[in-house]
């Protein structure tokens, strides 16, 4: 039997794909909208292959009024939304500011328009970031959730704060009828054990470990290190890599917890999502090399601008609250990267 019929809107992005095939293995039943603007709909097949099932898919412009709306209509039975949909280059926002407000927000704005409306749905799940948090002073490291926020550092930041904001107002105003969860991501790495979803940037990569898998495989000539006269001990920075399974799985117990406490409560909780270990770039470099074998040339280069020095998470609160912890061995980690850029470079 169902546990409940979750929405999951960006299901065929990188976390989102993860998480619907964790909302598979716990029990509930997925829709999944997505409009590919940074996905394709092999996404769905590698779901299908490692679930065995086929979910219910719409392709939908969440930041579309109509669209959104024609969604709850066609599923009026939805019980509780994970909200991954949204651009998430942080580069691109500062280029392209309008396009990240209107799309984030919007579509923030418009699901939680249906789900106000809708009688039956009663929680959201949110994806939020590390990003709130800007550079914690070093008392504040590592940073739980009751460190202060800080300004963003760029529109993606903003648009993350901004909705933080209005997903707490709007469930203050919902009197418990609404129950909502911001999940604070880390850094997320790695792949699904199978190979078959994982992280697909387009372009150059400018993620870290996508940069690394693709200079490994020999479509990038070396990796360059953004810097190496930080203020950490080896001089790069410092950074919470998260495996994607791991963070997946959190989204379930977010969601079990939303289910559970709708009609109590009023107020956003907020969770970490980090494994609380700072890694280097140098330390995931050396740490890639050696799980896989594979020598990845590097150089040192400027810094990059906007880069924070170090943060890593205090994830006590989600282990303690939603009974979750991310264990994964970081060599498992770093194979699952490995295999899942050998795959998808055999079938391009
Ligand atoms: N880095 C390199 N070389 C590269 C790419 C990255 O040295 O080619 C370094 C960066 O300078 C940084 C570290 O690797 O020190 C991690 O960089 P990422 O770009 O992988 O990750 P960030 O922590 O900079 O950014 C991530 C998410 C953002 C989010 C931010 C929140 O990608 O969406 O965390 O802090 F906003």
């Amino acid at each position: 039997m169902s546990k409940g019929k979750i929405l999951v809107t960006g299901g065929a992005g990188y976390i989102g794909a993860h998480t619907v095939v964790e909302l598979d293995a716990a029990g509930y039943d997925v829709v999944i909208a997505d409009n590919f603007s940074n996905s394709t709909p092999d996404v769905l097949d590698g779901i299908e292959r490692i679930t065995g099932k086929r979910h219910s898919f719409m392709e939908v412009d969440c930041s579309v009024r109509e669209e959104m709306r024609r969604l709850f209509e066609t599923h009026p039975d939805i019980d509780a939304a994970i909200h991954f949909a949204a651009f998430k280059a942080v580069g691109e926002s500062v280029e392209k500011p309008l396009d990240y407000y209107r799309n984030n927000i919007d579509s923030l704005l418009f699901l939680l328009e249906e789900l106000t409306r809708n009688s039956r749905a009663g929680g959201v799940v949110f994806s939020s970031s590390c990003t709130v948090y800007g550079q914690p002073s070093k008392s504040h490291l590592p940073v739980s959730e009751s460190a202060p926020l800080q300004p963003a550092m760029s529109p993606y930041g903003r648009t993350k704060q901004i909705c933080e904001d209005i997903l707490s107002d709007t469930v203050n105003a919902a009197n418990g009828r609404l129950k909502s969860i911001a999940l604070r991501y880390f850094n997320p790495i790695g792949a699904h054990p199978s190979a078959l979803i994982g992280e697909l940037p387009r372009g150059v990569p400018q993620n870290l470990l996508p940069f690394v898998t693709q200079t490994a495989i020999g479509i990038r000539r070396e990796l360059s290190i953004f810097g190496n006269d930080y203020n950490t001990p080896d001089g790069t920075c410092i950074r919470d890599y998260i495996y994607v399974c791991d963070l997946a799985k959190a989204h379930v117990r977010a969601v079990e917890r939303v289910l559970k406490l709708n009609g109590v409560g009023e107020s956003l909780e907020y969770f970490n999502l980090g494994t609380g270990r700072g890694l280097s770039v140098l330390e995931v470099v050396n740490g890639f090399m050696e799980a896989t074998g594979i020598n990845v040339p590097y150089k040192i280069a400027e810094r990059r601008a906007g880069d924070i020095e170090q943060v890593w998470a205090d994830p006590s609160k989600a282990n303690e609250v939603l009974g979750w912890v991310a264990d994964t061995p970081l060599e498992i980690v770093f194979k699952s990267a490995w295999e899942w850029e050998r795959k998808i470079r055999q079938k391009i």
